[in-house]
């Protein structure tokens, strides 16, 4: 899996690709049979995308009308917009991505509460004085934080990774913000609780983006102590979201496989329902040639999902934007050959990809849950 921490180029060209015309507006989704959300309905699956306040035209949003049952904000119910000042909140982003799944019959996953993570935590915040009883403090302007969060968007939001990339892949150990500084794991504990206060009725869950390749068994081993501790301290949560952004070398070998589904495994055993939260493919070890492009991304995407799809706890798969174009990744991990990636089920043109084939072909092949 792929994240790195985005350089001013990196937003700068994300942004140029996102703001680029689709070459022929208008889904051709008609052509291709019954929708996604349709073919994950028949399976007790729940199929959705992320949606950014920036790119929201007719065009796409027609795809995602057409093929999800359920919308996740990709940035805009994040703390850095949410409370980008420290004494106003800006509701109005994540609104508009709410409004949209509303007015269409979707459902709505709420990301994130807590992403605990400096880099992605307003200067303010990083800054905040908690105080002469830091503890109390931080435990004080935690709970205010995620009440009004929830209350604002109250039974709209269905599921909320309550807390997103706490682990540090490095050392598997909880990373260093203000709040595990004031209080330590603790802080997991306190959003989990708040969110089930003042969230009673949503889903629950942890997310993070460990993977099954090469050097990330740190990674893996310390949200497995994580979601251990959660348990053990009876901490209020629900579910395990494996964030997917899979790599085109993905076709899982055999040593990698096993340890993945051993790690997937312990979750389960640990009555964790499983979600797909974030799921693109990563092409950029693929050749510039779009037809073997399309192959190995497809192939590996069928290669993950038949293995995800078989646990019968994972009931929600969402990828990270539709289409090409909205993608992330082609400002974050741009290919060597300055062609754009093609890491979703949808191409720039806005016609569906053989990413999009697989998808379908997974969910056929799916069980029932
Ligand atoms: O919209 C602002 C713009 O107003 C501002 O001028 C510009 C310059 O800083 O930034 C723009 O915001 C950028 C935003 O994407 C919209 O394009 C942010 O800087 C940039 O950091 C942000 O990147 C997002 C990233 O999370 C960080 O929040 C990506 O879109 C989003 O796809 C990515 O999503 C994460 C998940 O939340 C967690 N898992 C990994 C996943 C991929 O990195």
């Amino acid at each position: 899996m792929f994240t790195h921490i985005p350089t001013r180029r990196h937003i700068l060209a994300g942004l140029t690709a996102a703001a680029l015309p689709p070459v022929t507006a208008g889904a051709a989704h008609a052509d291709a049979g019954p929708s996604l959300k349709a073919l994950a309905a028949e399976k007790g699956i729940l199929f959705g995308s992320a949606l950014s306040a920036g790119t929201m035209e007719a065009a796409y949003l027609d795809i995602l009308k057409t093929e999800c049952g359920v919308i996740v904000p990709e940035n805009e119910f994040k703390v850095y917009v949410i409370a980008a000042q420290a004494d106003r909140y800006n509701f109005a982003p994540g609104d508009a991505i709410a409004g949209f799944a509303r007015d269409n019959g979707m459902k709505l996953r709420g990301h994130t509460l807590l992403w605990n993570k400096v880099e992605f935590m307003p200067k303010w915040l990083l800054n905040i004085d908690f105080g002469r009883k830091p503890a109390l403090g931080a435990e004080r302007y935690l709970r205010d934080y995620i009440k009004r969060v929830c209350t604002h968007y109250g039974d709209q939001v269905f599921s909320w990774d309550v807390v997103n990339e706490t682990i540090d892949p490095k050392t598997g150990e909880i990373r260093d913000t203000p709040f595990t500084k004031a209080l330590g794991f603790d802080c997991i504990r306190i959003a989990f609780e708040a969110a089930r206060e003042y969230a009673p009725r949503a889903q629950l869950v942890y997310n993070d983006y460990m993977s099954w390749e090469a050097g990330n068994e740190t990674h893996r081993k310390g949200v497995q102590k994580l979601l251990e501790m959660l348990r053990n301290k009876n901490v209020p949560i629900d579910g395990f979201g494996i964030q997917s952004h899979i790599g085109n070398d993905g076709h899982i070998k055999e040593a990698q496989h096993s340890e993945w589904r051993a790690f997937v495994d312990a979750a389960v055993d640990m009555k964790y329902r499983l979600l797909i939260t974030e799921f693109d493919v990563n092409d950029k070890d693929l050749p510039t040639d779009i037809a073997a492009r399309d192959a190995g991304v497809a192939a590996a995407a069928k290669d993950y999902l038949d293995l995800m799809f078989s646990y019968k706890e994972l009931d929600q798969f969402l990828c990270w934007g539709m289409t090409d174009n909205h993608s992330w990744l082609q400002g974050w991990t741009p290919r060597a050959d300055k062609t754009p990636q093609r890491p979703t089920p949808y191409g720039a043109d806005y016609r569906p990809k053989p990413l999009r084939e697989a998808i379908a072909a997974a969910l056929r092949a799916a069980p029932k849950r």
